[in-house]
């Protein structure tokens, strides 16, 4: 139990990825806030995988949530939403001490097509709720002279391009210069921040992918250790990461993409 007597963050908790991570941290022992935007269900069902892994969950959308039923809406893209959810998750618990920011979207379209409303939505989840999600945790673990661990889930697209995915690259290479310099500019606080890189994995965000043999046989090719990644792939490094084995690692990604992102090969 790595993370005994820990509070963890993980937004956009309801499935996918961020399920895997909030069911994760119980396990090891944290007490998990998860947050959702329009899917009660995929929360209500990480809560209970997080009480059966053995964590002390409270359920937060935007506001705290003491009563049954009484929840709001926590758009991640919204900096407003974005500071009442971490304080709820503070009021709650006391106390915040990892923060995984995982929410994220993307939006398909030619560059020359992409609207300004897609590329709004995409920036303001995936690169403004990051920042102003970790600059309110970072404020409260200053308050409270408290060491802190923040995760951010980016992707193999902060290096890899994308074509008709540029405002998604665009966020996530964001997120890498975002990481390299808080972390310099946190570790006198004693607070830790890593990206986490995946490659393709099995989640309603590769739906259409999945749904494509002939996609997802060249997407299988290029990947060496041939098979897409599951959400545990994931959430074991930020397990890991999360955890005091990482106290002494900050500033860096780390990919889990089976071996995708450096699969040069000569034609
Ligand atoms: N699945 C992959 O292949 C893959 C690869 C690289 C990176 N990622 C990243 O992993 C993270 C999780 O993605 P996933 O694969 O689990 O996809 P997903 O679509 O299953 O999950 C995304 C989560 O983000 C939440 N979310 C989206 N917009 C939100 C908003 N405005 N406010 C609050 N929550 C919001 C959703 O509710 C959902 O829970 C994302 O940041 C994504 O970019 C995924």
């Amino acid at each position: 139990m790595k993370l005994a007597g820990k509070v963890a963050l993980v937004t956009g908790s309801s499935q996918g990825i961020g399920q895997a991570i909030a069911v994760r941290l119980a396990a090891e022992g944290a007490r998990v806030v998860i947050n959702y935007r329009s899917n009660p269900q995929g929360a209500e069902e990480t809560l209970s995988k997080v009480q059966t892994a053995g964590g002390d969950c409270h359920l937060v959308e935007g506001y705290c949530d003491n009563d049954r039923g009484y929840s709001v809406g926590a758009d991640l893209g919204m900096v407003d939403d974005v500071r009442r959810l971490i304080a709820a998750g503070i009021e709650h618990y006391g106390q915040l001490d990892i923060l995984v920011n995982n929410a994220g979207i993307e939006k398909h379209a030619p560059f020359w097509d992409v609207t300004e409303k897609d590329y709004e939505a995409v920036l303001n989840v995936n690169l403004k709720g990051v920042f102003f999600a970790t600059q309110s945790l970072v404020q409260h673990l200053r308050e409270t002279n408290r060491p802190g661990k923040i995760i951010n889930i980016s992707s193999v697209h902060e290096e890899l391009p994308f074509p008709n995915f540029t405002a998604y690259c665009a966020s996530k290479g964001g997120l890498k210069m975002l990481t390299r310099n808080l972390s310099v500019e946190l570790a006198p606080l004693g607070i830790t921040i890593n990206n986490v890189a995946p490659g393709a994995i099995e989640t309603p965000i590769n739906t259409k992918l999945l749904n494509d043999p002939e996609k997802l046989g060249a997407l299988l090719k290029n990947i060496p250790l041939g098979r897409l990644g599951q959400p545990q792939d994931v959430s074991g490094l930020v397990a890991f990461l999360a955890s005091p084995d990482a106290d002494y690692i900050t500033g860096s990604t780390f990919f889990v993409d089976g071996g995708l992102t450096w699969n040069y090969q000569e034609q």
